[in-house]
């Protein structure tokens, strides 16, 4: 046994006062195309476990595209270097989001992760074990498509939220998506969200062409339909205004989509209860 397994061991025998150590329903937000609502519906499904009694933290994963932070206009100061020059604790780096759930910004170098000595990853799983017992919902914003990035937070989430809309782009990709994690890394069960449906009927329609896909072609995955979100103009409104949508537009279509699936998930999370160590999966240890 590694010294960092027998540390992590330590730790999760532990337990401790609280919510007893247990970790936090960790969610990761992907998709295989770019621009299909990922960081909208991340934030907005933030907000609404927030507003609903949840402890939350989003990490911001996804480099390439507009950032959280810039999305709500955020300025983080410091990043996760800061916390390994032991110049900053974990908690300190995190940034307050609207409602009060927290976000690890993209600009913290979450890529270098990768990179960490044993030492280093060590002292960072002590402090996140620190903060995971504070939290409820760990969500991760995910990049689009299928690099080694997108990969690695999908393996260390419990649970994938695959986001795909009704462009037909969208659904092919959704689907590479799902093979690779399936074949290359035996990932078997994906919950699916359509975003910027009209209906119901086309939600499950989109559902139902993706699901007979993976029926034909992919053994043994099995998707459970999640829900839709409407396509709604508020959305876009509140993004140019830098605002969540969820917080000025409460009653608006897409908003009340996503407050029913904050309610899924906190049902859900009840009904599962279980100890899986997500911030191990995270530093590979
Ligand atoms: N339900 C929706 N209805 C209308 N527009 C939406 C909806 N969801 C997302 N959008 C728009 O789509 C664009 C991409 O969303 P974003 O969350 O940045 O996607 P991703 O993170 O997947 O790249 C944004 O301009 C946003 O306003
Ligand atoms: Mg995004």
């Amino acid at each position: 046994m590694t010294q960092a397994s027998t540390l992590v061991s330590m730790m999760r025998d532990s337990g401790g006062a609280g919510n007893s150590g247990a970790s936090p329903g960790a969610y990761s937000i992907t998709s295989g195309k770019g621009g299909v609502g990922k960081t909208n519906i991340t934030t907005n499904l933030a907000f609404c476990l927030a507003r609903r009694g949840k402890r939350v933290l989003v990490i911001d994963a996804d480099l390439n595209l507009a950032n959280i932070d810039i999305l709500l206009g955020l300025s983080p100061k410091y990043n996760i270097q800061h916390v390994l020059k032991g110049e900053r604790s974990l908690a300190e780096v995190l940034v307050r989001g609207p409602g009060g759930f927290r976000i690890l910004p993209a600009s913290s170098g979450i890529l270098d992760l990768f990179s960490l000595d044993e030492s280093q990853k060590l002292f960072l799983l002590s402090e996140m074990e620190e903060m995971a017992r504070d939290l409820d919902f760990l969500l991760i914003d995910t990049a689009a498509g299928i690099n080694d990035n997108v990969i690695y937070f999908n393996l260390a989430a419990r649970e994938r939220l695959v986001v795909l809309t009704p462009e037909p782009t969208s659904l092919t990709d959704a689907y590479a998506l799902i093979k690779v994690l399936a074949a290359n890394h035996s990932i078997d069960r994906f919950r699916i969200l359509v975003n910027m449906a009209a209906s119901k009927a086309e939600g499950l329609a989109v559902y139902r062409k993706l699901a007979m896909a993976a029926d034909r072609f992919l053994d043994s995955v099995s998707l459970d339909y999640l829900g839709f979100i409407p396509k709604d103009a508020k959305v876009t409104e509140a993004v140019r205004r830098q605002e969540l949508m969820a917080e000025i537009f409460p009653e608006c279509r897409a908003s009340r989509a996503i407050d029913e699936l904050a309610g899924t998930l906190i049902e859900e999370a009840g009904a599962a209860g279980d100890g899986n160590f997500f911030w191990q999966g995270m530093l590979n240890l």
